[in-house]
C-alpha cells in the first residue's frame, strides 16, 4: 500500500487534496469526507452502516485542518462542528473518485471484471465439477469468478436426480422461486404453454424479461439427452451490443433510449409485464443489462410514433448480430451437466430437435448479488490465507 506524502485544503476548505507516494494524488469534497467519516457516531463500528442522515451533515461543512499523522493516517477537522476525525490513507486511496477516467469512458463501457467473448470461448468454456466445487472453496471461487468474467459456465458431475439444480444454486446463493416453481421442467409436451417446452429451435434470448426485477441468473441442468440435435447455444449480448454501437450508432441509441414492453400471460394465472429498454445503460453510460426475447416482447405502446421505425431498425440489427456464427458457442449438455448464465448479459438458445429419443432438462433461477457476495467473501478469505503464507 502506498504511504501518505502530503495533504492540503483547497477552495476555502471545501476540498482536501491528498498525495500518496509515487505521485498519486486525489481531491475529495469536504461533504464526501464528512459523510464517510469513520467515527462511531457516523458509521456503526458493528456493521459499517451509516448512522446519520444527509441532513445531519451541515450544509456548509468545510475542513479547517487536514494533517498527515503518519504514513497511513490523516486527521481532518470538520467545521462548523469542530469534529476531528482520523482517516485511513489506504481506504481513501481505494475509494478515491478523482480519477481521469471517471465519466469519460465510451457509452456502453463495462468494468474490468467483464470479458466480452465470441466463438473463441468454445474451447475454453469455464467448467467445474460439482463434487469438487462443493468440497473445495478454491474450486468454487474459480468457477464463480469465471461466471463474473464471462457470464457463463458449465458444471459437471452433478447428482442424477430431479431438483439437483437447486443444490448447485445453494453453493453460492438462493433459488429465485417464480410462478414456474422452485425449479421447472423443460421437455417436449403435447400442447405446450410456452415454446421452450417443444422441440423447435429457439432464438437466443434472455429469460423472463417480463419480470421486474428480472432473474439475474439462469441455470439449466440435464437429466437425459438422447435426441439428435438439441444442442445449447450461448451468445454474449454485451459483445453484440459492442458491435451494434460500432456498426450502427443510431440503432444503439434507439435501443438504449426507448422503452420496450415485455409481457407473459401464457398460463392464465399470471399476467407479467415490464417496461424497460432493450439495452439498459447506467447514468454514467455503463452497460448494465440486455433484455432480448422475441417471444416475450409485447406490443410496444410507449415509443413515440416518430421513433417506432428507429426502434424496429435497431432491434432487427441487434437480432442479426446476435445470430452471427462468430459470436456463438454451442455445446450439448449430457446427463449430470448444467450450464449457468448471467441472464442480464448472456443469451441462450437451442438448436431444434426431432422426436426420437428424449430430452429432459430442468431450469432454475437465482440472483447475481448472492453469487457476487459469496465470491467476494471467498476472495477475501483466499487473500487472507495468502497474506499469512507470505
Ligand atoms: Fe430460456
Amino acid at each position: 500500500m502506498l504511504g501518505l506524502s502530503n495533504v492540503k485544503t483547497l477552495a476555502e476548505g471545501k476540498v482536501v487534496q491528498v498525495e500518496w507516494a509515487e505521485g498519486v494524488c486525489a481531491r475529495f469534497h469536504a461533504v464526501w469526507l464528512r459523510d464517510n467519516s469513520p467515527d462511531p457516531e457516523t458509521l456503526s463500528p458493528a456493521n459499517g452502516q451509516r448512522l446519520v442522515r444527509i441532513q445531519d451533515v451541515p450544509e456548509d461543512v468545510w475542513v479547517q485542518a487536514a494533517t498527515v499523522l503518519d504514513d497511513a493516517r490523516l486527521e481532518i477537522t470538520f467545521m462548523p462542528e469542530r469534529k476531528v476525525v482520523t482517516f485511513d490513507a489506504g481506504w481513501l486511496l481505494e475509494n478515491r473518485y478523482d480519477r481521469p477516467s471517471n465519466g469519460k469512458a465510451a457509452t456502453g463501457w463495462t468494468n474490468d471484471e467483464i470479458v466480452r467473448w465470441g466463438k473463441e470461448l468454445q474451447e475454453d468454456l469455464p467448467v467445474a465439477s460439482f463434487r469438487t466445487a462443493s468440497q473445495n472453496p478454491d474450486e468454487l471461487r474459480r468457477w464463480l469468478a469465471d461466471i463474473r468474467r464471462y457470464g457463463v459456465a458449465k458444471m459437471i458431475d452433478m447428482p442424477l436426480e430431479s431438483g439437483a439444480i437447486c443444490k448447485v444454486v445453494e453453493l453460492f446463493g438462493y433459488v429465485r422461486e417464480t410462478n414456474y416453481g422452485r425449479f421447472f421442467e423443460v421437455r417436449t409436451e403435447v400442447n405446450p404453454v410456452n415454446l421452450a417446452y417443444t422441440g423447435l429451435g429457439l432464438q437466443v434470448h434472455t429469460d423472463n424479461p417480463y419480470r421486474d426485477p428480472v432473474p439475474t441468473l439462469q441455470l439449466l441442468s440435464c437429466l437425459d439427452n438422447s435426441v439428435e440435435g438439441g444442442d445449447s447455444l450461448v451468445v454474449d449480448s454485451f459483445r453484440a451490443v459492442e458491435l451494434l454501437r460500432e456498426e450502427a450508432p443510431e440503432a444503439f441509441k434507439a435501443l438504449t433510449s426507448l422503452p420496450a414492453n415485455y409481457t407473459f400471460a401464457g398460463t392464465g394465472d399470471v399476467m407479467l409485464r415490464s417496461k424497460r429498454p432493450m439495452i439498459e445503460l447506467g447514468p454514467d453510460g455503463e452497460l448494465l443489462a440486455v433484455r432480448f426475447n422475441n417471444r416475450s416482447l409485447g406490443p410496444l405502446t410507449d415509443i413515440p410514433f416518430e421513433q417506432m421505425d428507429a426502434f424496429y431498425d435497431g432491434y432487427r440489427k441487434l437480432a442479426e448480430i446476435m445470430e452471427r456464427p462468430e459470436l456463438a458457442v454451442t455445446f450439448k449438455l449430457r446427463p449430470g451437466e448444467l450450464f449457468i448464465v448471467d441472464n442480464t448479459r448472456v443469451t441462450h438458445g437451442r438448436v431444434g430437435y426431432e422426436g426420437s429419443g428424449s430430452r429432459w432438462l430442468q431450469g432454475a433461477y437465482a440472483d447475481l448479488d448472492g453469487l457476487r457476495s459469496t465470491l467476494a467473501v471467498l476472495e477475501r478469505q483466499a487473500s487472507a490465507v495468502e497474506e499469512e503464507v507470505a
